[in-house]
C-alpha cells in the first residue's frame, strides 16, 4: 500500500472513530467492538494523529484520558463515557460507575513527549504534567510497595494482553483453555480488587506479576517524563524520574535476566515465567539489552525459533504448548507488539529488520484491512473491524 493511501485511510478511520462526550473528545479503538476509551489505545492514537498532522486531536485524546484520574493518581484503563452506547459489552463490576479500577501500560509520557517534539507546545506540557507525575508516583509506590524497583500488575488486563499465556500459571490455568475460562478468572480478580479498595498492597495477594513489557514501558516513559520535567525547568523531578528509570533497569537485570533474555516473575516470592512470547523483544524499546545481547537475540529469535511464522511475529512462539494462531493474545500478530519491536530495533540501528516488520505489517493491512489481530499462519484478520491499531504503521518510517 503506498504511503498516501495509508495516510488517508488512517486519517479517515481516526475521524470516523472519534467521539465527543461531556466536552471531552476521544477515539474509539473500534466502533463496533470497543466504543469506550482505553488507556494505551489513546496513547497509540496520539502517535497516529501526529503522523496525520493533527496535533490538536492528539492533545484532546490525552486530556480526556487523564480527566478521570483517581485521587491516588491512578489512571484507569477504561473510561466508559457514554455506557449506553454499547449495552452488549460485557458487564464488569469494577466498583466505580464510569471507569475501570485497574490501569494499563503507562504510555502517556511518551505520547505527551511526542506531541511536544512535533509542535513544541510547552503550555500543553504544563497543563498535563501534574496528572502525569501523579500517575507515575502512584505506579512507583502502589505497584512497588517493598521498594524493589519492579512494578507489579494486579490483573492480566493491566498488561494490555488480556489472555496472554504469560499469566496462565498465576491464574492457575492450563496452556490449553477457552477464552471463557480465562475471562471467569479475570472477573474473579475484579471482585478481589473491589474488596481490596483497588490497592496494590492488598491485591498482590491474589495476582502479582512483574511483567517485562509493563516495566520496559515504564522505564521508557519515565525517561520521557524526565525530558518533560527538564523542559519545564523542574530539575529535582527530572533527577527523580531518571533515577527511578535507572533503578528499574538495574532491578530488571538483577531479577529477570537469565540465558540472555528477560523473563517476567510472579508471586510475592517471585518465580520466573519462562515462556517464549513477544516480550523477549520488548526490552529493545527501552534499550535494555547491550549491543551484543541485542544482536544475539535478533540472530537467534527474530523470525526464527517459533517466531518464524509466515505473516510476521506471532505474540507467542509457535513451539509453545499454549500457542494458538487465532487465540487473541495467544499467538496472533498484533500491530502494537510490531510497533514496539520496530521502535526498539531502530534504537539499535537495526534498520533492515525494522523495515521487514514494517513491510509485514503493511502486507497484513493490505490483505485483511484494519483488523484487531492477524492469524500468523495465513494472514487472516480476526477480532474487531475498523480497529485503529493498524494506524501504528504510519508511525513506522520507511
Ligand atoms: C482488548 C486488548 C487491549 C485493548 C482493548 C481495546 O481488551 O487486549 O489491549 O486496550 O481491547 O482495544
Amino acid at each position: 500500500m503506498n504511503q498516501t493511501i495509508l495516510h488517508n485511510k488512517v486519517r479517515e478511520l481516526l475521524l470516523a472513530n472519534q467521539h465527543i462526550s461531556n466536552g471531552y473528545q476521544y477515539t474509539m479503538p473500534s466502533r463496533e467492538k470497543y466504543p469506550f476509551q482505553w488507556l494505551w489505545d489513546s496513547c497509540f492514537h496520539v502517535f497516529m494523529y501526529l503522523r496525520c498532522s493533527q496535533a490538536e486531536n492528539a492533545k484532546k485524546e490525552l486530556l480526556s484520558l487523564v480527566s478521570h484520574q483517581f485521587k491516588n493518581g491512578m489512571i484507569p484503563h477504561m473510561i466508559y463515557w457514554n455506557r449506553a452506547k454499547k449495552d452488549d459489552f460485557p458487564v464488569i463490576h469494577w466498583g466505580k460507575p464510569d471507569t475501570s479500577t485497574i490501569t494499563q501500560p503507562p504510555m502517556l509520557a511518551h505520547a505527551a513527549w511526542a506531541i511536544y517534539e512535533a509542535v513544541g507546545d510547552r503550555a500543553f506540557l504544563q497543563e498535563i504534567y501534574p496528572k502525569l507525575t501523579a500517575f507515575f508516583r502512584f505506579l512507583l509506590t502502589d505497584r512497588d510497595p517493598r521498594n524493589v524497583h519492579l512494578l507489579g500488575i494486579i490483573d492480566p488486563d493491566e498488561s494490555g494482553e488480556d489472555n496472554s499465556p504469560r499469566f496462565d500459571a498465576p491464574l492457575n490455568l492450563p496452556p490449553r483453555q477457552t477464552q471463557k475460562e480465562n475471562f471467569a478468572k479475570r472477573l474473579k480478580l475484579v471482585e478481589d480488587n473491589r474488596k481490596c479498595h483497588f490497592e496494590g498492597r492488598c491485591m498482590r495477594n491474589f495476582f502479582w506479576v512483574r511483567d517485562v513489557p509493563f516495566n520496559v514501558i515504564t522505564i521508557r516513559n519515565l525517561r520521557c517524563l524526565a525530558d518533560i520535567a527538564n523542559v519545564l525547568d523542574k530539575k529535582q523531578d527530572r533527577e527523580y524520574f531518571d533515577h527511578q528509570a535507572t533503578a528499574i533497569t538495574a532491578a530488571m537485570r538483577q531479577y529477570m535476566f537469565e540465558d540472555g533474555l528477560f523473563w517476567p516473575t510472579w508471586g510475592i516470592r517471585p518465580k520466573r515465567i519462562k515462556l517464549k512470547t513477544w516480550h523477549i523483544f520488548a526490552p529493545l524499546y527501552a534499550h535494555l539489552y547491550t549491543r551484543d545481547e541485542a544482536e544475539a537475540i535478533v540472530q537467534k529469535y527474530l523470525f526464527k525459533d517459533g517466531f518464524d511464522t509466515s505473516y510476521g511475529l506471532p505474540t507467542v512462539a509457535s513451539d509453545e504448548a499454549s500457542y494458538d494462531p487465532s487465540g487473541f493474545w495467544r499467538g496472533p500478530v498484533w500491530m502494537a507488539s510490531n510497533w514496539f519491536i520496530y521502535k526498539g530495533l531502530r534504537l539499535y540501528g537495526m534498520d533492515d529488520m525494522a523495515a521487514k516488520i514494517r513491510q509485514l505489517s503493511l502486507d497484513l493491512i493490505e490483505q485483511s484491512g484494519f483488523r484487531e489481530q492477524f492469524n500468523p499462519k495465513n494472514g487472516d484478520g480476526e477480532g474487531a473491524r475498523d480497529f485503529t491499531w493498524g494506524g501504528l504503521t504510519l508511525d513506522m518510517d520507511a
